[in-house]
C-alpha cells in the first residue's frame, strides 16, 4: 500500500562505506530502497564509499537519511553527526547513543549502570599484559574474546582453554586497540527488536540456531547457516524478561527508532544482555525484519514507520 503522506518525503539511503560490513550494507540499503519506493517515498542512493559522497548527500535535497551502514563509518555515530551538521534527520539512535552501543565495553558498563545483567568481562589495550592467570581465576576457562568496536562476529574467538587465548586476542587486536574477554555463557540465544523513540516497545523474541558452533559471520549472512524460531524455545518468563530487558538498554543507551539487542537465557532461566545493535541488519530475511513480520508489520511497513519515527520532533 502506497502512504498518501510519503509522495512528497524524498529519502537518502546511505550505504556501502568503508566498514568490514560493506556488503551487506549494500544489500540492506538495496532493499530498504526497493521498500521505500513501493510506500511511494522519493529514494537517492548515496553509497558513502565514494569520494564525493558528503557533497551528493548534502545537494540531494532529501528531508530524510535511512542510514543502512553497519559497523564504523555509520554505526558508531560519525554518519549521524554528519547528518547533524547538514540539518537532515534521520533512521535510528543519535551520535551518543551510536556511539555507546558499537563500543562493547562502553556499553556493557552503562547496562550495569542501569541494572541490566551481562557478563563478567575482562578489557585489554594493545601493548598491554595479558595476564592469563587473573582472567581464567575470574571468569573460568570458557571465555568469548572480542574486538570492543565491530559487529558481525568480525574477529571473535569462542576459547575453550587458556593456551588459545593469546591468539584469540591477537585476532582481535587486529581489528580494534581494544579488547574485549567476557565470560562464556552457556544458554539459548535469543535476539531482541525494540522499536519507538521515547516509549519503545518490544517486538516478538527471536531464538537464533547456528549451524556452526556460535552465530559467526557465516551464519549471519549466508542462506541455511542459522534458523530463526519464533517464538524462542524459552518459558514464557524468560521470554518477557529478554524483552523487558532489550527495552532497558534502548533507553539505557539513548537509542532512537529502533535497536536489537542479543541476550542469552540460561538454562537455570537467567538472561545476560550481550550487546545492542542501533543499525541491525535490514534485509527482509534479516532478524529485526523477521520479528516485525511476527508482530503484523511487514518489511515496507517497518521502513516507513522507521522514517515516521525519525520526523517525529524529539523531546
Ligand atoms: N559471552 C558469550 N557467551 C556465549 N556466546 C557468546 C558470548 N559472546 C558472544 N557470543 C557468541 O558470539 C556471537 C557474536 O557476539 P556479539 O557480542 O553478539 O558480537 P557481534 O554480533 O557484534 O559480533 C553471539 O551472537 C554469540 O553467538
Ligand atoms: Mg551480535
Amino acid at each position: 500500500m502506497v502512504d498518501a503522506h510519503a509522495r512528497e518525503v524524498r529519502v537518502a539511503v546511505l550505504m556501502g562505506g568503508r566498514s568490514a560490513e560493506r556488503e551487506i550494507s549494500l544489500k540492506t540499503g538495496a532493499q530498504v530502497s526497493a521498500a521505500l519506493e513501493a510506500k511511494g517515498f522519493g529514494v537517492v542512493e548515496v553509497d558513502t564509499g565514494d569520494s564525493d559522497f558528503v557533497t551528493r548527500f548534502a545537494t540531494s535535497d532529501c528531508h530524510v537519511a535511512f542510514i543502512c551502514l553497519h559497523g564504523r563509518f555509520g554505526e558508531d555515530g560519525t554518519v549521524q553527526g554528519l547528518c547533524e551538521l547538514l540539518d537532515i534527520p534521520y533512521v535510528g539512535s543519535g551520535v551518543l547513543a551510536s556511539a555507546l552501543a558499537m563500543d562493547k565495553v562502553m556499553s556493557k558498563r552503562f547496562y550495569r549502570a542501569a541494572g541490566i545483567p551481562t557478563p563478567d568481562f575482562f578489557v585489554l589495550k594493545r601493548g598491554e599484559e595479558l595476564d592469563t592467570g587473573a582472567i581464567v581465576a575470574t571468569l573460568g576457562e570458557k571465555v568469548v574474546v572480542k574486538p570492543a568496536n565491530e559487529g558481525s562476529a568480525l574477529g571473535v574467538t569462542i576459547v575453550h582453554e587458556p593456551a588459545e587465548l593469546a591468539q584469540a586476542v591477537g585476532v582481535a587486536l587486529t581489528y580494534d586497540r581494544t579488547v574485549l574477554i567476557e565470560r562464556f555463557v552457556e544458554g539459548v540465544e535469543v535476539t531482541v527488536g525494540v522499536l519507538g523513540n521515547e516509549h519503545p516497545m518490544s517486538l516478538p523474541t527471536i531464538e537464533i540456531v547456528p549451524e556452526h558452533e556460535f552465530y559467526d559471520f557465516e551464519s549471519k549472512y549466508l542462506p541455511g547457516m542459522s534458523r530463526h524460531i519464533i517464538p524462542a524455545r524459552i518459558s514464557e518468563g524468560a521470554r518477557a524478561e529478554c524483552e523487558r530487558l532489550a527495552v532497558e538498554a534502548h533507553l539505557a543507551l539513548g537509542c532512537r527508532g529502533m535497536s536489537r539487542s542479543d541476550l542469552i537465557v540460561s538454562p537455570d532461566g537467567a538472561v545476560q544482555l550481550l550487546e545492542t545493535n542501533t543499525i541491525p541488519g535490514m534485509t527482509q530475511t534479516s532478524l529485526l525484519p523477521d520479528a516485525a513480520r511476527a508482530a503484523g508489520m511487514e518489511f515496507p511497513d517497518l521502513c516507513s514507520r522507521l522514517i515516521e519515527l525519525a520526523l517525529e520532533p524529539r523531546t
